[in-house]
């Protein structure tokens, strides 16, 4: 009889912690579902001021999260979303985003309208970030995916650096006051035409 009872919790317990990761997971999947009401329920943001978050570098994602989680990257919206979190949670909501399909060029950026500032032409003053954003500007370890950002994110990003309104990062905000505004403007639309 107690021997049994023994056996009976020993396996309840094997079974509920195998199924604690799986459920973790799922608790993941059902919690982020707020955050497809501004990134997209495909993957294709909402507007074009919403950055493209399936398929983006992990630590990347991680990191940003974390900024807006302490404050060091400053916005409302993410600062509120950011926070309903914890660090080891918003680790797993990176992962869970990275794993996903950067949507394809044709229904990223501003859904429905055309993409009037893309450009095909590629400045020569961005030769110098395919050393960390690689050559095809698809992101790797060292810095985040450029490429297929919509013409408005990228830009408005790029001058936050610039302005020195973003400062999460130690090399950016030079580089971008390095640039004229005009090569901003002509790397935004170069880099969402990619
Ligand atoms: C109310 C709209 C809204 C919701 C909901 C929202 N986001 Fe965002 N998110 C934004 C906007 C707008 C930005 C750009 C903010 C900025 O410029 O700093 C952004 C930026 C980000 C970035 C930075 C991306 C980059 O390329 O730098 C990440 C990562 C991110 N969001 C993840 C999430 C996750 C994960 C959720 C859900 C847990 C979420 N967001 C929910 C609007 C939203
Ligand atoms: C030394 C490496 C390095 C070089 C060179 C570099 N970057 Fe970056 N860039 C980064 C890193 C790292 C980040 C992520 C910063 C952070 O933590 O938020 C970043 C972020 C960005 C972002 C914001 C992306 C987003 O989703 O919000 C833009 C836009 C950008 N870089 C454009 C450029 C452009 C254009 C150039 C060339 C003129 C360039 N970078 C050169 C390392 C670099």
């Amino acid at each position: 009889m107690q021997k049994s009872l023994a056996a009976c919790v020993c396996g309840a317990l094997i079974v509920s912690a195998a199924a604690m990761p799986a459920r973790a997971a799922d608790d993941i999947q059902s919690r982020v579902q707020v955050c497809a009401g501004c990134h997209g329920q495909n993957g294709v943001p909402i507007n074009s001021a919403t950055p493209i978050i399936w398929g983006q570098e992990a630590n990347y994602l991680y990191k940003e999260l974390h900024d807006y989680h302490s404050g060091d990257r400053a916005n409302p919206f993410m600062a509120s979303v950011a926070t309903m979190f914890t660090l080891p949670e918003l680790r797993q909501v990176a992962d869970y985003f990275a794993a996903k399909q950067w949507p394809a060029p044709a229904h990223a950026g501003n859904p429905g309208e055309a993409p009037k500032q893309a450009s095909k032409q590629a400045p020569k003053s961005a030769e110098m970030c395919k050393a960390c954003h690689q050559p095809n500007f698809q992101g790797g370890a060292p810095a985040p995916r450029l490429a297929g950002l919509s013409y408005d994110y990228l830009l408005t990003s790029m001058n936050a650096f610039a302005d020195s309104r973003r400062t999460n990062n130690l090399d950016m905000p030079g580089f971008m006051k390095a640039l004229s505004e005009a090569d901003r403007e002509a790397i935004a639309r170069y880099l969402s035409a990619l």
